[in-house]
């Protein structure tokens, strides 16, 4: 029969209860599990807290000699005593903090042992957390059904990172959050996401009914950078190899092209022709701008202009899958990002969100800036975004090799599944309140769940993620599945081939 008296009560042990955690007798009929949050009354307020194990005792059975001296007799244990009405499921909890009327505190003094132990309240869980019924939909409190909604400000606006393990749902809960940012209302704050897509997986989005309309992909072969929309300082932050007089010498070069919509073949030709400069600048000048050209993206003006690329309520894929040229990548998103930026400092665009998958790739940690010109940009935008309403989200499989400085301006991040002792380790001295015991979780998470620290909640907090509203990408299908899509595929082209013929 289950016992109408909570939970269970606080015992006492021989380490506690202390501040940090205490342990419960569970009642009768109630089933607890490893990560479920309950609450007790204190002198404090209401103090939450989350069961870090379960284990199951019995007196009958704690003296070996006297459990093996009793079954050698030939007779069982629970034939000669009532062992079962001994046996008692105890759970350890962990503090996590307390709840009262001046808000939510750390908890400062211990629960006394026979406090009675509640099932939390879900407004309660709701409100200490730091939820918002109007905010992101991100899933759900394992075990409460509370759904995880967090309030866009505190989430994206002191940026935010996804770290996890390759295939760990790190684009899949980016999409999540994608839907939720454009299933927003006007009246609730629509902003403009424009993604790094390094794989494809975002133009899912065009092709579902429900988002095509509000979706925009941009592949890298149609993309553009227009000389002429660069300031002539700028170009040399492409050209990481050039020295400083070289740098500007072309400074000057461009300044005077006379040309308004000019390209990187007019000013190659300015060049040739420039009988200012020393030879050996001319040769070193020239060799860079053929290296720029191969890249085959500088053009006369930007393609996409900023007026596509950020639309209030919009989703923009800057479509990098079909490259493996890393410089070239770096190249677009150094100037794209650094656009976006200075136009949203001058107001000029609706606050965004600039997601950047691999963003390892595009701030490096060890690099040296000339091999990451990138770095940068995002670094900058790390730093001073927050002021502009100039987000970011940061996604990586590798954290270690990610920039520590824009790591660290990540004010929330969203941890999947992470294994790698190195990773590990490092999550643990980059994000606030995640203890040995949260770590060990986070190592043996399931695909589709996740940890939440920072900013965006008051306290660490678990999650799963919810089902995807939007067509999922056919980019990282299970094996099989690509195997009989393949299949498919080539049938379908034989049986095309023979109609035609
Ligand atoms: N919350 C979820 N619910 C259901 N399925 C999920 C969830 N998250 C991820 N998956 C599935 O797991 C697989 C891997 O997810 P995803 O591509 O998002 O991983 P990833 O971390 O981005 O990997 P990579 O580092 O390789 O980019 C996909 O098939 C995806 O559909
Ligand atoms: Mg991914």
């Amino acid at each position: 029969m289950k016992d109408t008296k909570g939970y269970g009560t606080v015992i006492s042990g021989v380490d506690g209860p202390s501040t940090r955690r205490f342990s419960f007798v569970i009642n009768t009929g109630n089933i607890i599990k490893r990560g479920q949050f309950i609450q007790l009354e204190t002198e404090e307020g209401k103090l939450i807290g989350r069961v870090s194990d379960v284990y199951k005792t019995n007196r009958y059975f704690m003296r070996p000699e006297s459990v093996k001296e009793y079954e050698s007799s030939g007779r069982t244990m629970d034939s000669i005593f009532p062992v079962s009405d001994w046996e008692y499921l105890v759970a350890d909890v962990h503090t996590v903090g307390v709840y009262h009327s001046d808000g939510f505190t750390d908890s400062l003094f211990p629960p006394s042992p026979g406090v009675r132990v509640l099932e939390p309240d879900t407004g309660i869980l709701t409100k200490f957390f730091g939820l918002d019924s109007q905010g992101l939909n991100l899933g759900k409190l394992p075990h409460h059904g509370v759904d995880v909604k967090v309030n866009p400000t505190r989430f994206l606006q002191k940026h935010l990172a996804i770290l996890a393990i390759s295939g760990a749902g790190k684009s899949f809960l980016s999409s999540v959050i994608i839907e939720e940012l454009l299933d927003r209302k006007e009246d609730q704050g629509q902003i403009s996401t424009v993604v790094v897509d390094t794989h494809g997986e975002y133009s899912s989005f065009a092709e579902d009914p429900k988002y095509a309309a509000k979706t925009r992909v941009f592949p890298v072969s149609d993309i553009r950078i227009g000389l002429a929309n660069l300031s002539p300082g700028r170009i040399s932050e492409f050209l990481p190899k050039l020295s400083f007089v070289q740098a500007r010498e072309l400074v000057k070069v461009m300044r005077g092209v006379e040309k308004k919509n000019y390209g990187i073949e007019d000013l190659i030709k300015e060049i040739e022709g420039n009988e200012d400069i020393k030879s050996a600048t001319r040769d070193v000048l020239l060799s860079n701008l053929e290296e720029l050209k191969t890249t085959g993206i500088f053009g006369v003006s930007d393609y996409p202009d900023l007026g596509e690329l950020a639309k209030q309520g919009r989703l923009s894929v800057i479509d990098l899958s079909e490259t493996t040229n890393l410089f070239k990548k770096q190249v677009i998103v150094t100037h794209f990002a650094r656009r976006l930026f200075n136009a949203r400092r001058r107001d000029e665009i609706p606050p965004f969100l600039l997601v950047v998958e691999e963003s390892h790739q595009f701030a490096p940690e060890k690099m040296k800036e000339e091999h990451a010109i990138s770095k940068s940009v995002i670094t900058l935008i790390a730093r001073e975004g927050r002021k502009f309403n100039a987000s970011l989200c940061l996604i990586s499989q590798r954290p270690i090799q990610l920039s520590t400085t824009a790591l660290s301006q990540c004010n929330t991040h969203f941890i999947l599944r992470v294994t790698n002792p190195y990773d590990l380790d490092h999550i643990g001295k980059s994000s606030e309140g995640i203890n040995q015991a949260v770590l060990k979780q986070i190592s043996s998470l399931p695909v589709g769940s996740g940890l939440i620290v920072g900013e965006a909640v008051n306290f660490p907090l678990f999650v799963r993620i919810r089902n995807r509203k939007s067509k999922p990408s056919s980019r990282g299908l299970p094996m099989e599945k690509a195997a009989v899509e393949y299949y498919r595929k080539i049938k379908q082209n034989q049986k095309d081939a023979k109609e035609f013929m």
